[in-house]
């Protein structure tokens, strides 16, 4: 049977950190289902659109490409912004529905993560994870990255950003970010990446046992 493994969770809570791992160690193809709502944004601004225009937005998920993924200018802190105003657009979740449920159906299996992936996009994925942090302990988090990668930026705008991004992402009518009803809540507020891993790994174990 194939092993889909679905990771949510709110922005900077180690969910792409945590797949990425999981993915390394069974052997199962990932992808950071957040890059394709980023990439459809950086399309908009690109073309100068605005991020509400809904038909250019449709558009430009109905055609990205898998090139697209890879451009550094997706992990800014703007795009992370501009990908929740357009994330709540219900054509483009529509549209790349299809595109993430390719990437799951191959045959051994695979690990996404994002913010409905075991509520809308894999509903019968074997383990579902819902991974948390308090929202202060995330914003330490992003902004230890992106000062690390150069941008400077203040904590106390990062934890506003989180807060915003958390509220819109959790209230819109669209796939809202919540916990699957048979999903396992990690908290790793107190836990560092190598703890939240050996915690996800146990549950892998033992659905894969079952
Ligand atoms: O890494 P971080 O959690 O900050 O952001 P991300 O996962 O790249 O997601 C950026 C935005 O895309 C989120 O705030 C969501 O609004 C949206 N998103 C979504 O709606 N559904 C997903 N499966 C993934 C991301
Ligand atoms: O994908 P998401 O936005 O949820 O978070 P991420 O980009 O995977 O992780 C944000 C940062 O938190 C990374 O620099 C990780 O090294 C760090 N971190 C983690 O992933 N897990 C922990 N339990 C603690 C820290």
């Amino acid at each position: 049977m194939p092993m889909v493994i679905a990771i949510d969770g709110p922005a900077a809570s180690g969910k792409g950190t945590l797949a990425k791992r999981l993915a390394d160690h069974y052997g199962l193809p990932h992808l950071d289902t957040g890059l394709l709502y980023r990439a459809v944004a950086l399309t908009l601004i690109d073309a100068g659109a605005a991020l509400d225009d809904e038909a250019a937005a449709s558009r430009a998920a109905a055609s990205l490409i898998a090139d697209r993924l890879a451009d550094p200018r997706l992990r800014e802190r703007a795009m992370g912004e501009a990908a929740s105003r357009i994330s709540g657009i219900p054509a483009v979740r529509a549209a790349l529905l299809a595109w993430q449920q390719r990437f799951a159906g191959t045959p051994d299996g695979a690990v996404l993560d994002g913010r409905d992936i075991g509520t809308v996009i894999c509903p019968d994925a074997r383990v579902k994870l819902f991974i948390t942090a308090s929202a202060e302990e995330r914003a330490r988090r992003r902004h230890r990255e992106l000062t690390g990668r150069g941008e400077a930026v203040s904590l106390a705008a990062i934890l506003a950003d989180i807060q915003a991004r958390d509220a819109r992402d959790a209230s819109r009518s669209a796939a809202p970010l919540k916990a699957a009803a048979d999903a396992v809540v990690l908290d790793t507020t107190e836990l560092d990446a190598d703890e939240a891993f050996a915690a996800a790994r146990a549950v892998v174990d033992r659905a894969r046992t079952q």
